[in-house]
């Protein structure tokens, strides 16, 4: 398993420079259309770096973040109202959110069936959804998916269009970006019109 735990300096400064600018900007548009101070949730926060990059588009929201790891979560910047616990037992009450944001996090989740079921029920009606992963069937995702299976990590990596079919079957409406070995997902719940 990764060390999350003592690894907090390390995320908070070179995390970053994993996110493509274009993905960063993607994320501002996506979160542009949230009414003012809504509530957003950063699941597998680490350090918070999505966001901070999430804060420099809108300031104004509300910034909650989950992650098990006190020893990353420790070092997320001070708007944000941290929470040390699992994706898969979020604890917060139904549809207390406009928008949860995952990065790089997903494939380290033991359980992303129950994550998701467990993000659909946070969620307002019409919540949206942010995902940054890695394609294992590309480049360097592939040798990252090899790595966290031999790190014994669940290393849940998902193809983007079996993690489009799988969104879409909890009812979400999805758009995918790739960038190379990357990609984004932003969706929406019920009624999406402008992702
Ligand atoms: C690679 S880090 C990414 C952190 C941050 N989102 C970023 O973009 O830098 C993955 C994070 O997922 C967290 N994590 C692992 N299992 C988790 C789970 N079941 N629920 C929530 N977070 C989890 C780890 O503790 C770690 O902080």
């Amino acid at each position: 398993m990764i060390p999350f735990n003592h690894l907090g300096w390390f995320f908070k400064y070179l995390g970053p420079t994993a996110y493509p600018r274009d993905a960063i900007k993607e994320l501002c548009h996506f979160i542009r259309p949230l009414p003012q101070q809504a509530s957003l949730l950063d699941l597998g926060s680490g350090t918070g770096v999505l966001s901070e990059f999430a804060y420099k588009c809108r300031d104004d929201l509300r910034f909650v973040a989950i992650d098990p790891s006190e020893g990353m979560l420790k070092f997320s910047p001070p708007y944000v109202e941290t929470h040390t616990a699992r994706a898969e037992q979020l604890p917060f009450d139904e549809a207390g959110f406009e928008l949860v944001i995952i990065g790089e996090a997903l494939h380290h989740f033991q359980d992303p069936d129950i994550v998701i079921q467990e993000i659909v029920r946070v969620l307002k009606d019409d919540g949206r959804l942010f995902i940054y992963e890695f394609d294992p069937s590309r480049s360097l995702g592939k040798y990252i998916c090899l790595a966290e299976k031999m790190a014994g990590e669940p290393a849940n990596f998902f193809k983007p269009k079996v993690l489009k079919n799988m969104l879409e079957g909890y009812g979400f409406s999805v758009d995918i970006t790739l960038h190379g070995w990357r990609y984004t997902v932003k969706a929406q719940l019920t009624g999406a019109t402008d992702l």
